[in-house]
């Protein structure tokens, strides 16, 4: 079990869709591991429909990203079972042409993602107001590992207001580890992170159900920052999701991204722009996919704007691997 081998507090690259998948978490490695990865959030429903093939994009991974646990959402508990007996068992990662030896080491429920269209169908935060649903899912998934790889939450303090009922619920279901995200539903992003109701749930933890361990998550910058909330909070783990946007080394001990230049930014950027061709199918995540991360990297020095500019209208991967290539060369 990860949770065994992991210093305390610890950090986590939290799951964000579209972002965090194979290629930038190897990024992300090289520059300063976190020590547990998440993936994205995958629909359980799906994987267990004729659209299974398309989803496994989500769940792929090498084995330098480890630990690494699935995230799943969802509304059908058959389809959690399944679904966690396969991730267990080892299917998935045989699916994903793994060796033996390689597999995920747990599986997380998302109980907090605020988009509507999850929202509306009765998924992810709408869990928050159907209890019973949540504790089918959560035993579900329990039943589907049978021991073999923990089950975890990650979750918001409430859906319209801050509600400690509802970790408090979550607490009582025997789960391994809960991330809280210190906001409600409501809040989506728009207000700072409530870091003192992180601190309440943690509280609660420690009487009702003392092995869950607790992650706060919510505007963490990086490893520092994470070091001071996890003390003041007594937490066993600290999330950091939008930190590792401005700063790819946000869980050094000391970054370096500060001092990088140009030059070194670019390359990092070349680095990632080729782990991606060789990954993904044009199909699979279109070049566009890659303007996202432009910022990241072409960021921080004279002109990067027009430079951002046009790298994100590339075409094609190799035009923008060539543009990226010529401004090396201008620097040499
Ligand atoms: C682009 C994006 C995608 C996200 N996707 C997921 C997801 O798939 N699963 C999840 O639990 N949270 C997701 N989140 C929420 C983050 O994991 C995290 O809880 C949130 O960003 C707050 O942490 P931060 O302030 O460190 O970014 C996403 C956030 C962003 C910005």
């Amino acid at each position: 079990m990860y949770e065994a081998a992991l210093k305390r507090p610890f950090f986590i690259l939290a799951p964000m869709d579209d972002v965090t998948d194979t290629v930038f978490r190897r990024v992300v490695r090289s520059c300063a591991a976190p020590d547990l990865f998440f993936t994205e959030f995958v629909n359980a429903d799906g994987l267990q429909s004729p659209g299974r093939i398309k989803l496994l994009k989500k769940l792929r991974f090498t084995a330098k990203e480890q630990p690494l646990i699935v995230q799943i959402w969802g509304k059908n508990p058959d389809n959690f079972f399944k679904t966690a007996q396969q991730i267990a068992d080892g299917t998935f990662a045989h699916e994903l042409g793994l060796p033996g030896d390689v597999n995920f080491a747990g599986v997380d429920l998302n109980m907090g993602c605020p988009q509507k269209s999850e929202v509306r169908n009765g998924t992810c935060a709408a869990l928050m107001n159907n209890r019973s649903l949540a504790a089918q899912l959560i035993q579900a998934t329990q039943e589907g590992l049978a021991g073999r790889l923990p089950v975890s939450v990650k979750t918001r303090l409430g859906f319209d207001k801050k509600d400690l009922s509802w970790p408090e619920f979550l607490l009582s279901q025997n789960i391994n580890m809960l991330t809280i995200h210190g906001r409600t539903k409501i809040q989506m992003s728009k207000v700072p992170a409530d870091w003192e109701a992180i601190g309440h749930i943690r509280e609660l933890r420690d009487r009702i159900a003392p092995s869950t361990l607790i992650i706060g998550n919510g505007d963490v910058k990086n490893k520092q920052h994470g070091l001071q909330l996890a003390k003041a909070y007594k937490l066993d783990g600290i999330m950091v999701g939008r930190g590792i946007l401005h700063d790819p080394f946000a869980f050094a001990s000391k970054s370096s991204w500060g001092l990088y230049t140009k030059k070194q930014k670019l390359e990092l950027y070349q680095k990632h722009v080729k782990l991606f061709n060789e990954t993904w199918k044009r199909e699979e995540r279109p070049v566009y996919t890659l303007n996202k991360f432009c910022k990241i990297y072409v960021n921080g020095f004279d002109e990067a704007k027009e430079l951002r500019e046009q790298m994100m209208k590339m075409k094609t991967i190799e035009a923008l691997l060539d543009s990226i290539e010529k401004e090396l060369q201008k620097l040499v």
